[in-house]
C-alpha cells in the first residue's frame, strides 16, 4: 500500500486518481498510482525521468485511457474517453511537449479546436483575437495575438502554451515541467499566474525536477519511483533528501562531479563576433579541456550565438579561428566539417528522429565511423549506443525501442549522447540537462567532466545557477546580446552572474 497522509482535513478533495495503472508494449508505466488534487492547493508530482508523471498527465487530460483504477471528480467517477471529454469536466494541462503551430497566429494557437463562433457557425475572428488579447493581459505576457508563432521566443511560446491551457474553463490545471525553458526570472512570472490560480481554487498539478521551485510553489507533493506512487505528503512536513529517497530508493550526492582539468592550449578564439540583430562584438577563448558556462537571461542572445557558431545564422562582423586558423563557418556542415557540433535547446529540431530506435539516433550522426565494414555496421552501433547510454543513465526497455516512446528527459540523453557520440573538438551544448532528473543529472556532468579531461572543449548554455557555478571553468554572461563578462571558477558566486546577467549592478 502507498503511504497518502490525511494532508488537509479541512479540503475536499476536487479530483481523485485511485489505483491507475498503464502498460505500454513492454513496460508498466504505472501499476495502480493514488493521487489527490485538492482546491486552491499545488500538488507536485515527483520523480525520475520515466518513472510516469507525463503518462498520468495523459490519461487525466483523456489522451491516453488507464488500464484500471478510477478517476473522482467531486467525489463522483468520471471517464474521458478522449481529450474534449477531460476538458469538459473542467481538467486542463501544459504538456511537456506542447503542439503549437508556427504558420497560425499566436490567437489562433490559444484557441484552435474551440475559437469562439458567430451564429452561422464560422470562426469569429474579432471575438478571438479579443479574448486571446485579454488571456494574455491576464498572465502579463508582452506578447500580441496577431504574431505569427514562428516569431516568437521559446520563452514566449511557453507563455502561449500557458494562455492556451486556460482559455478553456478549468478547475484543475495540469503543469508538465512547465519551466523547463524559462529563465528565473520568466519563472518568477509563471509563479504569479499560479498564486492567481489558487487564489480561484483551482487545484493545480505541478511537474518539476527543480527542487527549489517545488518548495517555493507547491503545498502537497506525491512521489512516483518506477510507476508507482511511493509516497505523499506536505512539503512543509517533508526535507528534500527524504524525497530524493523515495524517489530514486537510495540517497544521492547533489553536487557536480566535476573534476579539475588541466586547461590546455586555446582551440577556439572568437573575436568582435556580430550579428546584425541579436548580438554584438562577442570575444572569448575557448581552451582544451575547458567548459565555458554561457549564462545569461532568455533572450539574452546565448543561442542565437551557438546558432552562428554552427552555420546557421550569419554573423555581421567578427572572426572565428580554430586551432590558430581562421574557419567559414556558412552552414552545420562546415561546422561539423571543422569538429564544431551543436546540440539545441529544442530537441524535436536538429535532435532526434522520433521513429528511429535509440541505437541508430546515437550513431546517426557518426555513420562515417560505423560503417567501414558493411555488416559489422549495426554491432558496432549498438556497442557505440549502449557505451553512451550507460554512461548517460539512460533508462529504456531496449536499445532498440524508437526514441519517440521514451520519457521526455530520456529522449533528451539521447540527443546529447548522439553529439558527443561524435567526438567533437568543439561542444556546445544548450540548456543539455533540461528535464533530466537530478540523479540522472549527476551522471550527464560526470560524463560531460571526463570527455573535457580527455580533451573535449565545452560551451555550456544553461539558465541554472547550480549547473554552471558546478560545471564551469569559466563564465561568460551576455545580456541583451552583449558580453557582461566573464569570470574564472574560483572568482564565481552565484550573486554576482545575476547581477551582471539582469544589470543590477
Ligand atoms: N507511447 C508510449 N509507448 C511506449 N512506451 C511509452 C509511451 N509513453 C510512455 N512510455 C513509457 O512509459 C514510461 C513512463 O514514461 P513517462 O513519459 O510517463 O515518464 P516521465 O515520468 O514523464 O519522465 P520524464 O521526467 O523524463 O518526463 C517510460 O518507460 C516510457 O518509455
Ligand atoms: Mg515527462
Amino acid at each position: 500500500m502507498s503511504v497518502v497522509q490525511a494532508a488537509h482535513h479541512t479540503l475536499t478533495p476536487l479530483l481523485e486518481m485511485r489505483g491507475i495503472s498503464k502498460a505500454f508494449p513492454g513496460v508498466k508505466a504505472l501499476d495502480q498510482v493514488d493521487v489527490i488534487l485538492y482546491p486552491g492547493t499545488v500538488t507536485a508530482l515527483i520523480g525520475e525521468n520515466g518513472a510516469g508523471k507525463s503518462t498520468l498527465v495523459k490519461i487525466l487530460t483523456g489522451i491516453y485511457q488507464p488500464d484500471g483504477g478510477e478517476i473522482l471528480v467531486d467525489g463522483a467517477p468520471v471517464e474521458f474517453g478522449n481529450a474534449d471529454a477531460a476538458i469538459r469536466s473542467g481538467i486542463t494541462a501544459i504538456h511537456q511537449e506542447t503542439v503549437l503551430f508556427d504558420e497560425l497566429s499566436v490567437a489562433e494557437n490559444i484557441f484552435l479546436g474551440h475559437a469562439p463562433r458567430d451564429r452561422l457557425g464560422l470562426v469569429n475572428w474579432a471575438a478571438m483575437n479579443a479574448r486571446a488579447a485579454a488571456l494574455l493581459t491576464s498572465i502579463d505576457a508582452p506578447i500580441s495575438p496577431y504574431t505569427r508563432l514562428k516569431d516568437l521566443s521559446i520563452a514566449h511560446r511557453h507563455l502561449v502554451a500557458i494562455a492556451r491551457a486556460l482559455s478553456v474553463e478549468a478547475r484543475v490545471v495540469i503543469m508538465d515541467e512547465p519551466t523547463a525553458a524559462l529563465s528565473y526570472k520568466e519563472v518568477e512570472d509563471l509563479f504569479r499566474i499560479i498564486e492567481r490560480l489558487k487564489k480561484q481554487g483551482k487545484a493545480i498539478l505541478f511537474i518539476s525536477h527543480k527542487f527549489e521551485e517545488v518548495y517555493e510553489i507547491a503545498e502537497h507533493f506525491v512521489v512516483f519511483r518506477d510507476g508507482r506512487s511511493i509516497g505523499s505528503g506536505l512539503l512543509s512536513q517533508t526535507g528534500q533528501d527524504e524525497i530524493v529517497r523515495m524517489m530514486v530508493g537510495r540517497s544521492v550526492e547533489h553536487v557536480f562531479p566535476k573534476v579539475d582539468v588541466t586547461i590546455g592550449n586555446t582551440v577556439l578564439k572568437v573575436s568582435g563576433y556580430s550579428h546584425p540583430t541579436e548580438f554584438d562584438n562577442i570575444s572569448f577563448d575557448l581552451h582544451r579541456g575547458e567548459i565555458l558556462g554561457l549564462y545569461g537571461l532568455v533572450g539574452a542572445g546565448r543561442s542565437e550565438l551557438c546558432q552562428a557558431l554552427f552555420g546557421i545564422t550569419r554573423p555581421s562582423a567578427g572572426m572565428v579561428e580554430l586551432e590558430g586558423r581562421p574557419i567559414a563557418l556558412h552552414s552545420p556542415r562546415d561546422a561539423i566539417a571543422a569538429g564544431i557540433v551543436y546540440v539545441p535547446e529544442e530537441r524535436g529540431r536538429h535532435g532526434v528522429v522520433l521513429q528511429m530506435p535509440i541505437f541508430q539516433n546515437i550513431s546517426m550522426a557518426t555513420l562515417g565511423k560505423t560503417t567501414r565494414a558493411g555488416f559489422l555496421r549495426q554491432a558496432e552501433e549498438f556497442a557505440l549506443a549502449r557505451r553512451y547510454a550507460e554512461r548517460l543513465d539512460l533508462r529504456a526497455a531496449a536499445l532498440s525501442v524508437p526514441v519517440g516512446t521514451l520519457s521526455g528527459g530520456n529522449q533528451q540523453k539521447v540527443v546529447v549522447g548522439k553529439w558527443l557520440a561524435t567526438r567533437p573538438k568543439v561542444i556546445i551544448l544548450d540548456e543539455p540537462t533540461k528535464g533530466i532528473d537530478i540523479g540522472s543529472k549527476a551522471a550527464v556532468h560526470a560524463f560531460m567532466s571526463e570527455l573535457a579531461s580527455e580533451g573535449l572543449s565545452v560551451i555550456m548554455v544553461s539558465s541554472e545557477l547550480p549547473e554552471i557555478l558546478g560545471m564551469s571553468d569559466r563564465v561568460l554572461v551576455m545580456r541583451e546580446g552583449r558580453m557582461a563578462g566573464t569570470w574564472r571558477r574560483d572568482e564565481l558566486d552565484a550573486e554576482t552572474l545575476v547581477r551582471a546577467a539582469t544589470g543590477n549592478v
